[in-house]
């Protein structure tokens, strides 16, 4: 694997694997690789010829007060686990070379409508302009490619999909699945902020999601119900303050009234320092059935 820091350079090793007819894979990141991450690089070196991953904290997707300082950073673990996972080229460039001029110099963004105003757009406003600045940029610098991103970040993936196809970008977005610890925390860089307590108990998000995705699944059809018990279940947990719950459309994210098997819950609490996200599918009920009804039950009871 290569590590490339330069924009001329990277262009120079793209041209030539697209000479020899490679299909191209791109996995944007900001480091501080977890098996998330991995599963990424796993996913664009099952389906493509040679894989970019990049690297870079972005300022403009921070605004003032987030954690752009304290964002952890390991170049040389990265560099070994996307070596490991099958990673042809790392491409971590500075911030000059990203923002020549200084990120606050950058003037021209793309707008993004409805999808980016709900949920995160709501609670973090400036974030996916930042976020799509970014991601336009690395479109036009690997050019046509199959680009990979998380379905922890699930509306990020929305909006970059809707992005992508509005103008008409030579990328193919791939979505893969959330990775997850075994008590069903959603693996994110943002965890390493958790004291011991907060570690302990940040599985309440997962679990009051699934509890609203049996809800759904056992026939409640009133979102409002469903947004309420999931609310209740993490209002319980000793540390934490809920930012929000929904229950909404999976593709127009739009806040539903009336939900169904399709609709897509999705929760942001704040942990300390760390504030976690995560989302799972109405239908998403199985694998730990049980365990998830007793919690409703339990829920239920209180
Ligand atoms: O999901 C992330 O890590 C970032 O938002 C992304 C897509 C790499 C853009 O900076």
């Amino acid at each position: 694997m290569q590590t490339l820091d330069k924009i001329a350079d990277l262009r120079r090793d793209l041209d030539t694997a697209r000479g020899q007819g490679l299909r191209i894979g791109l996995v944007p990141t900001m480091g501080f690789f977890h098996e998330g991450h991995v599963s990424l690089i796993e996913a664009a070196v099952h389906d493509c010829d040679f894989v970019v991953t990049t690297i870079f904290v972005n300022p403009l997707q921070f605004s003032v007060g987030e954690d752009l300082d304290a964002y952890p950073r390991d170049a040389e673990g990265d560099a070994a686990l996307a070596a490991g996972a099958g990673c042809d080229l790392l491409f971590v460039p500075l911030p000059g070379e990203m923002y020549p001029s200084g990120s606050e110099s950058v003037l021209t963004s793309v707008s993004l409508g409805p999808l980016a105003e709900t949920m995160e757009g709501r609670s973090r406003p400036t974030h996916f302009a930042g976020v799509a600045t970014v991601v336009t940029k690395l479109f036009f610098l690997i050019g046509e490619c199959s680009a990979y991103f998380g379905e922890k970040d699930y509306q990020q993936l929305a909006v970059i999909r809707q992005m992508a196809r509005d103008l008409s970008a030579p990328v193919n977005v791939v979505g893969c699945p959330v990775i997850r610890e075994p008590d069903g925390l959603a693996m994110s860089t943002r965890n390493v902020y958790l004291s011991v307590e907060e570690r302990d108990v940040a599985p309440v998000l997962n679990r009051a999601l699934s509890h609203g995705a049996v809800m759904i699944s056992d026939g409640e059809r009133d979102a409002e119900r469903v947004r309420t018990a999931m609310a209740a279940l993490i209002d319980e947990a000793p540390v934490g303050t809920l930012d929000y719950v929904e229950v909404a459309d999976p593709g127009t994210l739009e806040h539903q009234s009336v939900c169904s098997g399709e609709s897509r819950l999705f929760g942001a609490v704040q942990f300390g320092r760390a504030r976690l996200i995560d989302n799972i599918s109405a239908s998403d009920v199985s694998g730990d059935d049980d365990f998830t009804r007793k919690e409703v039950t339990a829920g239920n009871e209180r």
